[in-house]
């Protein structure tokens, strides 16, 4: 990770290849509050600071999709009291920022499995991804009850239930010019039955808090991406902290399992 380290602090944005994608799992506001001796729950509030500055400054910079991991499929775990305040300031958050989307030109999606879910944040949750649906700018993810083998499974799910039905078989083996099952199940087929199918695959994955690892995020989306990981708690995640990954981003020679040429 030396590639981290030693980069001098940035005061400009980076101009040249913006990623197209860019997915964060923001880690790290139990570790912020208790470092302050607050109740970890304080520092999820905290944490909505740093989403708002880096959604509004990821739109600016012409990203085209930002998928931020609020809550995954994992965090029923812990203690209810937090579960119902993340839940709460998720709520909070799709009421609050509706009129910011709309003024920067967001649209909202939600990646995940309903259930589980409060109404009253589902109800808010798709009041802001209906209001914000006809949006041109970027497309804001966030993935609520997500979990990476949960949409794996859940698209095998969906195929399997198309191809059942003898109607969506038939329209299935048309649309894709197929006449066998090997034909049909490409990755392309595979991956059209994902949370959402028409988001690029992240170029660029970010994880705040220290950890080096994954937590079962966009495991079959990730597949190329570039991995940058900061030790900084999200809470204290700044635009200058995008910056920093942006631009190491932009020296990466991706190949794609090609060579140079
Ligand atoms: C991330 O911070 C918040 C969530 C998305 C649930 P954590 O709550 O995992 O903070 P640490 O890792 O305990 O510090
Ligand atoms: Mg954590």
């Amino acid at each position: 990770m030396e590639e981290t380290q030693n980069v001098p602090p940035l005061t400009e944005a980076p101009t040249g290849v913006t990623p197209r994608h860019i997915a964060i799992v923001l880690d790290g506001n139990g570790r912020w509050a208790e470092q302050r001796g607050l109740p970890r729950t304080e520092g999820h509030l905290r944490g909505a600071t740093p989403v708002k500055e880096i959604v509004e400054e990821a739109a600016r910079l012409g990203v085209g999709r930002l998928t931020l991991y609020c809550f995954s499929s994992e965090n029923w775990k812990r203690p209810q009291a937090e579960v119902d305040a993340l839940m709460d300031l998720l709520k909070k958050y799709m009421i609050e920022q509706r009129p910011r989307l709309m003024e920067k030109q967001i649209r909202l999606r939600v990646v995940g499995r309903r259930e589980g879910i409060p109404d009253e944040t589902l109800a808010e949750m798709d009041e802001t991804i209906r209001v914000t649906s006809s949006n041109t700018g970027m497309t804001l993810a966030l993935a609520i009850n997500y979990g990476s083998r949960a949409e794996i499974v859940d698209a095998v799910r969906r195929i399997v239930k198309e191809l059942s039905n003898e109607k969506a078989h038939d329209k299935a083996f048309e649309n894709a010019g197929a006449s066998s099952v090997d034909e049909l199940i490409t990755e392309r087929y595979f991956a059209s039955h994902l949370y959402d199918p028409d988001a690029p695959d992240p170029d660029l994955f970010i994880r705040t808090g220290g950890e080096r690892r994954l937590s079962n995020y966009l495991l079959w989306q990730l597949s190329y991406a570039e991995l940058w990981f900061d030790d900084v708690l999200w809470p204290d995640f700044t635009k200058e902290k995008l910056w920093e990954a942006i631009r190491w981003f932009q020296t990466r020679r991706r190949r794609f399992g090609g060579l140079d040429k």
